[in-house]
């Protein structure tokens, strides 16, 4: 067995071991290839890397990615000196916010996680989560655009029960919604994707999971409860033999939908991200990093996504179609005619989405794109929605249940959501979760019923004026939705 100190003269660019879970690597050679950069290893050189590798990386990131005569072994625990985390003053009165935070009982709407989740997350944290790209127009547009969207309730129906479950790609959820696929949940809590997987568990709600998961994909399966429904979320490797595994591990493993995402063959600028990971990086080690073909300095985004084809295409779904049974979903088409041709590819439906306005800045909202798509598929195809042979879902700055049922009115089968649940378990934990799911549910049941629809079916387009839906007014960046890209 390794001692701590034998570990420690391993210090350098030249012969660089790091500890993580009391289990000794050499990752000399893996330095250069590293996606996040080689300055981040090169800080834990010869020291415990765990507390920084932990939120970043599924547990088995490290053993598949190095050869096994990489894997020293392991350290005697009590030989290695333990990595001083110095509490700082901004720390410490952000520990301090945590323990003031109002009770869940104070919580009322899921805009509400978001503005505590802004004063208790750690900054890195907040700013990888709430970054969107360049001047972030369109994660404005996201929720503004349901602003313009009015309704058309009718009365005197019967509304004393409401049912909002309903299916998608064929399989039950309670509420015509799914948790999106979001990277790096352990950012915002130990537990990470795990406390989504078990709030969809007990609210009977599906759940995508991430490629990249800080939780490993077999930890999100084994989580869930047995019959629970989970989708998957692919990038797409330049190394297709790497996806075609994957692919056939979900398959494997009893995944009911693939969701390609096709919005991202560049990860957008993220400003706030990158500003924050520059900042936080130490001065002496950005000259160092020079020897890095890459420049690292981009934030958490761009350190984890340099595997994504930008090559990725039309042609290459019949290869997907070859090697899996799953349906397959396009996740961030954004207007009419590439829906209308991924209809012509025999995939099982779209995710019209902006990818939460990470990606083009002016990018336009998915429901925007949903009208625009409902008018061309009944012209062009003969098509109407809501349609189970291809379905229509929509994502981007949902935060009401009224939100959701708009898009429903206009032809969506669910509405994906994203930040309102990592800003909850951010600063709740696993109960902040139960609650968001919880007021949506309230909200679904009053506003059906408000609206006159006592199922799902019942909430048709008439209930809508989406007449204003393509009136583009720049949302001014004081809304008090989200702040400037500057922290
Ligand atoms: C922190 C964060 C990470 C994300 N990671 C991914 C990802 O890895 N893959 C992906 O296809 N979409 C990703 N998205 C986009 C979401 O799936 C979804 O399109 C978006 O969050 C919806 O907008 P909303 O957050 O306003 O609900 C991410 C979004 C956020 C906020």
């Amino acid at each position: 067995m390794l001692s701590g100190k034998e570990v420690a003269k391993h210090n350098t660019r030249e012969s660089c071991w790091i500890i993580v879970h009391d289990h000794v690597y050499d990752v000399t050679d893996f330095l250069s290839e590293h996606p996040g950069g080689s300055r981040i290893i090169l800080k834990y050189a010869g020291k415990d890397a765990t507390q920084e590798y932990d939120p970043i990386h599924p547990p088995d990131a490290i053993t598949s990615n190095l050869p096994p005569e990489k894997h020293l072994g392991p350290v005697q625990p009590d030989t290695v000196e333990k990595v001083v985390v110095q509490i700082t003053d901004e720390e410490k009165a952000r520990l301090e916010r945590m323990e003031l935070r109002p009770s869940l009982d104070e919580i009322l709407n899921l805009h509400d996680f978001e503005s505590i989740a802004k004063a208790v997350m750690p900054e890195k944290a907040w700013a990888y989560y709430s970054s969107a790209a360049d001047d972030e127009i369109t994660i404005r547009e996201n929720h503004a655009a349901y602003h313009r969207i009015w309704f058309r309730p009718r009365v005197l129906r019967d509304v004393s029960t409401v049912d909002f479950s309903s299916t998608i790609l064929g399989h039950k959820t309670s509420m015509p919604i799914y948790i999106t696929a979001t990277a790096l949940g352990k950012l915002g809590h130990p537990d990470g994707e795990l406390n989504l997987t078990r709030a969809a568990a007990k609210h009977g709600v599906i759940q995508m999971i991430p490629t990249l998961a800080s939780c490993s994909f077999d930890e999100l399966v084994d989580g869930a409860r047995p019959g629970q429904v989970q989708f998957f979320q692919l990038y797409v490797n330049k190394d297709r033999a790497i996806t075609k595994r994957i692919v056939q591990h979900a398959d494997s493993r009893g995944i009911k939908g693939l969701f390609i995402t096709v919005d991202a063959p560049q990860l957008g600028r993220r400003e706030k991200d990158m500003r924050q990971k520059f900042d936080a990086e130490d001065p002496a080690e950005v000259s160092k990093a020079g020897n890095d073909k890459v420049d690292r300095s981009q934030g958490a985004a761009r350190a984890i996504s340099s595997f994504i084809d930008p090559g990725l295409n039309w042609g290459d779904l019949k290869w997907f179609k070859s090697v899996t049974k799953m349906p397959l979903v396009l996740k961030g088409v954004q207007c009419w005619e590439d829906a209308v041709e991924a209809y012509d590819h025999g995939v099982a439906g779209v995710v019209l989405s902006n990818h939460g306005g990470r990606q083009l800045d002016f990018s336009r909202s998915g429901i925007e794109v949903l009208a625009e798509c409902v008018s061309h598929f009944k012209e062009k195809r003969g098509l109407s929605f809501p349609n189970d042979k291809f379905q229509l879902f929509v994502d981007g700055g949902v935060r009401r249940a009224t939100d959701v049922l708009k898009a429903i009115a206009l032809g969506a089968s669910a509405v994906g959501i994203g930040r309102p649940f990592l800003y909850a378990y951010s600063a709740y934990g696993p109960d902040g979760v139960d609650k968001a799911l919880q007021i949506l549910r309230d909200e679904f049941e009053m506003n059906m019923r408000l609206l006159g629809a006592p199922t799902i079916k019942d909430v048709v387009p008439e209930m809508v004026d989406a007449s204003n839906i393509g009136s583009h007014i720049v949302a001014v960046p004081v809304d008090s939705l989200y702040n400037s890209n500057c922290i």
